[in-house]
């Protein structure tokens, strides 16, 4: 964990906490709670199909600095929006002025859904989880509401409950049909390591990252995701019809993860399109997670950077979940030399890529995407160099 960041993000929250709701506040009265974003190394669009992801967690992160109140309303102010919104836990519904507090109530009702008894409370939040990039901030504020809420009152979740309520929050209040990657790595996500994990069982392993002299680069396109959502919800209905299929033909499979490399060639041809090559993009990309997780447990970068390129050809032409802009920034970032491999992240459509990349040629992407990119797309890109961090948690704040 980048100690000093969090610090400062919590210092922000304690601050606009004593200003907004009450300057006596001190350290011993307040809690902290953090979530980080999260980048996914490879492994996409399989999680809704009960299959392998392999994402980290980044230092970047969601912090929220609260305490109980004795009645049943709960006040929220984002230092980010400078804005407050409040709401009785009676009565939870959508802020229409403050949107970001969406993730907060859904994660409010989902928990009193399922039984949790919840009192008042207020908290101050701010972040540094680069927003609509693609890079999980959503998912790193509702784990953090999450993390807030347990400690608060005493709700004893464990990683996996903090996962799945927070994707459901996601998935009934937000109206997006996410899987559980975001949530989980956000959730579980351990400081140097990525996070293997099986969609299905939820079994997971920590990875440790033996990236020596490679960096883990994030290109963000600077593309907004507008048809993300309705697009996502589509390839979810295509991969469903996909494992109807084979579920008919087979009778183990319960989902596209359960369709091997071999029953895949006995039967495509009789798949119609597109649901042929949405099927082989997962089936694919599941093999691909397990190669690249042995891959780099190896240290064998080569390997893993071409797995990665393979997975972004398999997104862009059999998934076409990419984009003129990612395709791009992989294509110039493909092409300077000590790049591994790179690949679009995320739900695509927009949002960033990730490249592995040797220490020493870091900048050369650098200047490769800003030299050729704008020119070409009018859009002005972001790379960031992210680490893995830790899970979501309590912060100290008298350590802090
Ligand atoms: C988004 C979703 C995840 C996952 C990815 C694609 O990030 O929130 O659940 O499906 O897209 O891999």
């Amino acid at each position: 964990m980048d100690q000093e960041r969090t610090a400062r993000l919590a210092a922000r929250c304690v601050e606009a906490f004593q200003r907004r709701f009450d300057p006596g506040a001190t350290f011993d009265g307040l809690t902290a709670a953090r979530a980080p974003g999260r980048v996914n190394l490879i492994g996409e669009h399989t999680d809704y199909n009960d299959g392998f992801v392999f994402p980290m967690a980044i230092d970047r992160e969601v912090v929220m600095v609260g305490r109980r109140r004795a009645d049943d309303t709960v006040r929220l102010y984002s230092v980010d929006y400078d804005q407050e919104s409040v709401f009785e836990l009676s009565r939870v519904e959508p802020d229409l002025g403050a949107r970001w507090s969406d993730y907060v109530w859904g994660v409010v009702q989902v928990l009193q859904e399922a039984g949790f008894r919840l009192g008042g409370f207020e908290a101050a939040i701010a972040g540094d989880v680069p927003r609509g990039a693609g890079l999980s901030s959503s998912a790193a504020l509702e784990v953090s509401v999450l993390t807030l809420l347990d400690a608060l009152f005493d709700l004893g979740l464990d990683l996996v409950q903090k996962a799945r309520y927070g994707q459901r929050a996601e998935n009934q209040f937000v109206g997006v049909a996410c899987g559980i990657m975001d949530q989980f790595v956000s959730a579980a996500g351990k400081a140097g390591h990525g996070l293997f994990l099986d969609c299905r069982s939820l079994d997971y392993q920590h990875v440790p990252l033996h990236l020596e002299d490679a960096r883990v680069l994030v290109i963000d396109t600077r593309k907004s995701r507008e048809l993300a959502d309705s697009a996502y919800n589509a390839r979810r209905q295509e991969c469903q019809e996909g494992a109807a299929f084979f579920a008919r033909r087979i009778p183990e499979v319960r989902a596209l993860r359960d369709v091997t490399p071999e029953a895949f060639a006995a039967y495509e041809a009789e798949l119609p399109e597109p649901v042929r090559r949405r099927c082989r993009h997962v089936v694919t990309e599941c093999q691909r997670v397990l190669d690249g997780v042995k891959a780099l447990a190896a240290g064998d970068l080569e390997a893993f950077g071409r797995l990665m390129n393979a997975s972004h050809a398999s997104l862009r032409d059999d998934y076409e979940v990419s984009c003129r802009e990612l395709d791009l920034v992989v294509e110039i970032a493909s092409g300077v030399e000590g790049v591994y491999g790179a690949r679009m992240t995320g739900a695509g459509f927009g949002g960033c890529a990730v490249a592995l990349v040797h220490k020493e040629c870091v900048e050369a992407v650098r200047q490769a995407v800003c030299r050729r990119y704008p020119g070409e797309t009018g859009l002005t890109p972001e790379v960031y160099e992210f680490t893995a961090a830790e899970g979501a948690g309590i912060i100290d704040l008298a350590g802090a």
